[in-house]
């Protein structure tokens, strides 16, 4: 009996520091960082001014994206940083009243899916596609004048003041402004009209029909005029 209890005893201290190997093992060590891929949120930093975009790309989550994207890419990325100081310059309450998808699209706009070289802007085709899509709600042309590079969004007009960073495949540029795409900040377009309802039954039109089918029509048009009056433009966002 009292070997057995013997047997359990150290049993029980051979699992126990089978454990705290274990734990010991897994504890993390405070390594070096690893050189690794090129960091794009440290590179803003080590900039300085950059401490909303920072903040921005963090919170929409496109900071781990930008990165995993620069080691998956043959393209690389072109990247549009407005300073602080553009922030600042936004009409107060600008960020407060964007969605968390609108945030998301904002940051993504300031990002172009391919390597651009400050030579390049020259002869790269505007408008540029951004990662927040292409077409004629998110127009973003960049046009060499004199020495300077120019950017219209049709909402904001600028120039590329100051390249941040640049190597083979990642350009960081600064902006003097936050770039508003007008998908954003523009009334959104009314959706298109609904296809017609498919004829179950072949029917003529009554002329009830025909009178009833008029008064829709006419009591629509009405309420969307009031619509686009009531978002004039770049009006304030309330
Ligand atoms: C480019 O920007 C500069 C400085 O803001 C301005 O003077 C010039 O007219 C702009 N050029 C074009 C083509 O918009
Ligand atoms: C951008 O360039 C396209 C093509 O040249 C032009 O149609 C469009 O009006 C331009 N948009 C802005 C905002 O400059
Ligand atoms: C941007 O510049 C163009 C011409 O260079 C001008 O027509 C337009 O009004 C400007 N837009 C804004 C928002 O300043």
């Amino acid at each position: 009996m009292e070997r057995l209890q013997h047997l359990l005893i150290s049993l029980y201290l051979l699992i126990l520091s089978i454990n705290l190997t274990t734990i010991t093992a897994q504890s993390p060590a405070p390594a070096p960082a690893p050189p690794g891929p090129t960091n794009v949120i440290k590179i803003l930093k080590k900039a300085g001014h950059f401490k909303t975009f920072i903040r921005l790309l963090k919170s929409t989550q496109l900071d781990s994206n930008l990165n995993s994207q620069l080691g998956n890419t043959n393209n690389g990325l072109t990247i549009l940083a407005p300073s602080d100081s553009a922030f600042s310059a936004l009409k107060t309450g600008t960020l407060r009243t964007l969605t968390d998808q609108e945030k998301v699209e904002l940051m993504q706009f300031h990002i172009v899916p391919m390597f651009i070289s400050s030579s390049q802007f020259d002869t790269v085709s505007s408008p540029l596609k951004t990662h927040a899509g292409s077409g004629a709600r998110f127009q973003l042309n960049v046009t060499a004048s004199g020495n300077s590079l120019n950017i219209s969004t049709g909402l904001t007009n600028t120039t590329i003041s100051d390249t941040v960073y640049t190597d083979t495949h990642l350009a960081i540029y600064q902006v003097d402004k936050v770039l508003l795409p007008l998908d954003i900040f523009t009334p959104k377009p009314p959706p298109p009209a609904p296809a017609p309802a498919p004829k179950l039954k072949e029917e003529s039109e009554s002329p009830d029909d025909a009178v009833s089918k008029k008064d829709i029509s006419s009591a629509k048009k009405p309420r969307n005029h009031v619509i686009g009056t009531a978002c004039p433009g770049f009006g304030p966002r309330s």
